[in-house]
């Protein structure tokens, strides 16, 4: 029996992956690696919708494959990729472009949020377009699956949209994805700031814990993270959104009820919770820097690896592009 597609990647948009995208997709993509035909993408074109230091982005893109190698995904098994070395991506992008209603690229939050933040003169037309460019990612491999984090939801929902209307107007042509978002884990947030969604590319690191921080440096962000005045271990994302966070990541590393981990911490204070948090985040996060760090001191061999698995990917994504360059009228070289 063939396994299913799955499909799912990530920005290399910082030096290291933060703990939201360990938990949200990494921890998942590892599991799921293992009965899905899965293909994992370093996606660099989509990282370019917001200006990057060209020598960086090489050096982040690099970054991000190792630590996807690190935390697990095994490059023989699953297709661990650079999305700019398989044009087809770029390509399909074109064509789903010409399908999708402006309107309905302008309701994308993610959008919203980052354009704003930029300005409307600074946000560039591929921040604009930037999801039906994640909507080729996933229909090229006719995919099944895609693993991500709650605020990737938006964009799947519009993937599915893309893939029935262009069925619907040029005949069967793209598999309908569906999300995979693991529930109590959807969003993970910053540990200063426990409203706000934590992200690799925030403006202040001091609430962000990076897989490739020193153990020192991830002891610390723990330990200084925002809190309440209450003193007692109990998730309540309204009025305590700080504990409530700390205490997602502890059941979502250990994969501990969190009424267990309420129950454990009964009577001590946020200090003894804290610490016994920052024991498990080092556990964890110590053998995937290790290796990362070790795979990073051949890049060369990084490269190769890389290069071999777009080769896998390139193929597949031909005979989709092939089949939607056919259907919609394009005249083919003979
Ligand atoms: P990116 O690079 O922002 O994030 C990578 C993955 O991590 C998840 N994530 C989080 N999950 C929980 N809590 C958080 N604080 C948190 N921050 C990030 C994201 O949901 C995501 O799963 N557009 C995508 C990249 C992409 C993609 C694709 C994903 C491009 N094409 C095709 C899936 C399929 C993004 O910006 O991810």
């Amino acid at each position: 029996m063939t396994k299913a597609r799955l499909f799912s990647g990530m920005q290399p948009s910082a030096d290291s992956l933060q703990i939201g995208n360990y938990i949200g997709a990494l921890m998942q993509w590892r599991d799921m690696q293992e009965e899905y035909d899965a293909f994992f993408t370093v996606v660099d074109l989509h990282a370019i919708t917001v200006p990057q230091d060209p020598v960086q982005l090489r050096e982040k893109t690099r970054r991000t494959a190792a630590q996807y190698i690190a935390a697990g995904i095994e490059p023989s098994k699953s297709t661990l990729y650079v999305q700019s070395q398989v044009p087809a991506h770029a390509e399909l992008a074109w064509i789903l472009s010409t399908i999708t209603g402006f309107g309905e690229a302008g309701r994308m939050t993610q959008f919203k949020d980052k354009s704003q933040r930029y300005g409307s003169d600074q946000a560039s037309v591929g921040l604009f377009t930037y999801p039906v460019l994640m909507a080729a990612d996933i229909l090229l491999y006719q995919t099944e699956a895609v693993p991500v984090g709650d605020d990737q939801k938006q964009h799947v929902e519009l993937t599915r949209n893309l893939a029935e209307r262009f069925n619907a107007r040029f005949g069967e042509t793209f598999t309908v994805p569906e999300p995979v978002i693991q529930k109590e884990t959807a969003r993970i947030y910053d540990l200063q700031d426990p409203t706000s969604k934590m992200s690799k590319s925030a403006e202040s690191q001091a609430g962000v814990l990076y897989l490739l921080d020193d153990v020192n440096v991830t002891a610390k962000k723990i330990m200084r993270a925002v809190t309440d005045s209450d003193g007692v271990v109990r998730y309540d994302r309204e009025t305590k959104p700080g504990v409530a966070n700390l205490l997602s990541i502890y059941a979502a590393l250990t994969g501990r009820e969190i009424s267990a981990i309420e129950d454990e911490y009964a009577g001590r204070g946020y200090g003894d919770f804290k610490k016994g948090l920052r024991d498990v985040v080092v556990a964890e996060f110590e053998p995937v820097r290790a290796r990362a760090l070790e795979l990073l001191e051949d890049p060369a061999e990084l490269d190769r690896t890389l290069a071999a698995n777009a080769d896998r990917a390139a193929t597949a994504a031909e005979e989709t592009l092939s089949a939607v360059y056919d259907r919609v009228g394009l005249l083919r070289r003979g």
